[in-house]
C-alpha cells in the first residue's frame, strides 16, 4: 500500500529520537511519501538532538513555520492532498492548544482545519500518564519528570475529540499508516 501522508513536529524532547527513528523504518519499509512540517521549536529540539540530518534523509520536503498559515498546508490538508495528518510528538503546549480551540501555530492550525474534514488525524502527545517519567536528555543522559496534571488532563481531552486518534507510543505509528486504507 502507498500512502502521502504531512508529519508534523513540534518541539518536544521527549519521544523526539523514537519518532524519527520510527518514520526512518517506515520509509524504508513501505511506499510512502512524507511531508514534514516543523514548529519553529521543533527546529531547536532536532538541532539540540542532532536529529536535523536523519530527518532530512526521511524526506526532501521540509517545511519550516513562519506563522500559522505560511507555509500553507491547512489547505491542502483539507482538499485531499494527503491521506493523513501525524503529529508526534507532540508537545504539552501544541495539545493544550488543540484541545482548546487554539489555531495560531503552523500545527496547531494543521490541526484545527483538518479536523472539520475527514481526514484522519493521529497525535502522540508526551505528557500523557501521570507521576514519573524519564527522558532522554540531548547530550544522552536520561531525566526523571514529573507530569503536571494539567498536561495529562489535556491529553486526556485530546483522546475524547472527534476526529483525533491519540497514540500512546511511537511504535504504534507504523500501525495505524498501514492501516490507514481500513479508516478511510
Ligand atoms: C531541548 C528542548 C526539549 C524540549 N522538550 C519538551 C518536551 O519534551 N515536552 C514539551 O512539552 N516541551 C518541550 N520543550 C519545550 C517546547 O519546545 C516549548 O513549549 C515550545 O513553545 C513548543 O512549541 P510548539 O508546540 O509549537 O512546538 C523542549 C524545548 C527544548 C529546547
Amino acid at each position: 500500500m502507498s500512502a502521502t501522508i504531512l508529519w508534523g513536529v513540534t518541539g518536544a524532547g521527549d519521544l523526539i529520537q523514537e519518532t524519527v527513528g520510527a518514520m526512518d523504518e517506515l520509509v524504508r519499509t513501505m511506499e510512502l511519501k512524507v511531508t514534514v512540517s516543523l514548529s519553529k521549536a521543533a527546529v531547536q529540539v532536532l538541532k539540540w538532538y542532532k536529529l536535523t540530518h536523519k530527518l532530512n534523509g526521511i524526506s526532501d520536503k521540509v517545511y519550516v513555520e513562519k506563522d500559522a498559515n505560511t507555509p500553507f498546508i491547512a489547505g491542502p490538508l483539507q482538499v485531499g492532498k494527503y491521506d493523513c495528518l501525524l503529529v508526534a510528538p507532540a508537545t504539552a503546549n501544541s495539545v493544550a492548544k488543540i484541545v482548546t480551540g487554539i489555531a495560531d501555530t503552523l500545527i496547531t492550525n494543521a490541526v484545527a482545519q483538518a479536523n472539520k474534514t475527514q481526514i484522519p488525524i493521529f497525535i502522540l502527545p508526551v505528557d500523557q500518564k501521570g507521576g514519573t517519567t524519564t527522558t532522554i536528555l540531548p547530550n544522552g543522559k536520561k531525566i526523571a519528570l514529573t507530569m503536571r496534571d494539567v498536561d495529562v488532563e489535556n491529553s486526556n481531552r485530546l483522546r475524547r475529540m472527534n476526529g483525533i486518534h491519540t497514540l500512546k507510543t511511537p511504535g504504534e505509528i507504523k500501525e495505524v499508516i498501514e492501516n490507514l486504507s481500513s479508516i478511510r
